[in-house]
């Protein structure tokens, strides 16, 4: 296994749309278990490939917290079937360090993919894992959180991540 650099807005790479993946293969169960590693390193709750740098329709996730058994989990090629309701979430990105603002999501969402194994799932998410996959899911499509702010958020987030790039030797 190996940690993936992640990129950091507003690297242009975030913003490609990722392609599907043909058939889960050797390689990409490789990908999905790098990127698995490197969420938890950094550590996140969500990682999709193209903030790795790879235009590959594949995210994970793991909301549980420290105390609780791990809920890993793979979603390769997947679609969001129906969502429902609203939520408001206080939402990080590790493509956006140090930044967490509210978000407006749907509250539910009904989600198919494929697991590590190219096995079709479909899952029935609320809360932070409803949350986590539509904020993962739009990074598939190059939308990133920073798109759901109004005006003056995006531009002080901005701001706070130009001084950051500066500041690196
Ligand atoms: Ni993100």
């Amino acid at each position: 296994m190996a940690l993936l650099p992640i990129l950091e807005y507003p690297d242009k790479r975030l913003r490609q749309k990722a392609l599907p993946v043909e058939s889960v293969t050797p390689d990409v169960q490789q990908l999905v278990d790098d990127m698995a590693e490197t969420m938890y390193a950094a550590p996140g709750v969500g990682l999709a490939a193209n903030q790795v740098g790879i235009a590959l329709r594949i995210f994970v996730i793991d909301t549980a917290n420290e105390n609780e058994p791990s809920q890993f989990r793979a979603f390769i090629n997947p679609e969001i079937l129906e969502r429902e309701g609203e939520l408001v979430w206080q939402e990080g990105c590790l493509s956006f360090p140090g930044v967490s603002e509210n978000i407006e999501r749907a509250a539910r969402v009904r989600v198919r993919a494929l697991d590590r194994d190219g096995n079709p799932f479909e899952l029935e998410a609320e809360e932070l894992l409803a949350v986590a996959i539509q904020h993962e899911y739009d990074h598939l499509d190059g939308n990133l959180m920073i798109d759901k702010l109004g005006p003056l958020k995006k531009r002080l987030v901005q701001r706070k991540l130009q001084k950051r790039t500066e500041a690196r030797p």
